[in-house]
């Protein structure tokens, strides 16, 4: 393990049976709260925007916009943020997605990506990769490239990057820490 990725998995917090009895929540709450982490974190994010030839760098709400909006102005790119569905004012491209129990929607400004764009998609957590599905969907519904997916913790359990194989299509899948 890098010295990195022991700083950065000594700043995730392991929270038991939350938010529901059998479940390890992982919480990035210490990492942001240490300049030293979160700085490591997003400079490391920042190579993989520049390694991938990101023109863009979208955020997956919530988590993903904290980690994603510093990534994007440290590597001079704009950010676009890929919403819960109803909180974007302007004409949207919508995408829905299973969850366990339901299902979920996302949403982007049609206007924020178009063709000539390559997208890096960051978010917190990889777990069954339902989230990061719907959005790589929706940003090939807007005509743009996917230059990849990072985030900082990928569940390998869960089998989030199998299921992802398709829609990348040979993108890069970037974890920094594999649990
Ligand atoms: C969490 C996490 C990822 C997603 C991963 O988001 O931040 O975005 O779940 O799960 P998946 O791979 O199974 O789709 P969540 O919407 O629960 O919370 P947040 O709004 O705090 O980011
Ligand atoms: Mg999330």
């Amino acid at each position: 393990m890098t010295d990195i990725e022991e700083l950065l998995l000594s700043r995730i917090r392991d929270v038991a049976d939350y938010p529901e009895p059998g479940v390890m929540f992982k919480d990035i709450t210490p990492l942001l709260a240490d300049p030293a982490a979160f700085t490591a974190l997003t400079d490391t994010l920042a190579q993989i925007a520049e390694r991938t030839g990101a023109t863009k760098v979208v955020g997956l709400e919530a988590r993903g916009f904290i980690l994603g909006a510093p990534v994007a102005v440290r590597a001079g790119l704009g950010f676009i943020p890929v919403r819960k569905a109803g909180k974007l004012p302007g004409a949207t491209l919508s995408q829905a997605y299973d969850l366990e129990y339901g299902s979920a929607e996302i949403e982007v400004h049609a206007e924020d990506l178009t063709a000539g764009d390559r997208v890096l998609v960051i978010d917190d957590v990889l777990a069954t990769g339902g989230t990061a599905e719907a959005s790589i969907q929706l940003i090939r519904r807007a005509s743009a490239e996917v230059a990849g997916l990072a985030v900082l913790m990928e569940l390998g359990f869960l089998g989030g990057r199998a299921r992802l194989a398709p829609a990348l299509d040979g993108a890069p899948l970037e974890a920094l820490l594999r649990i």
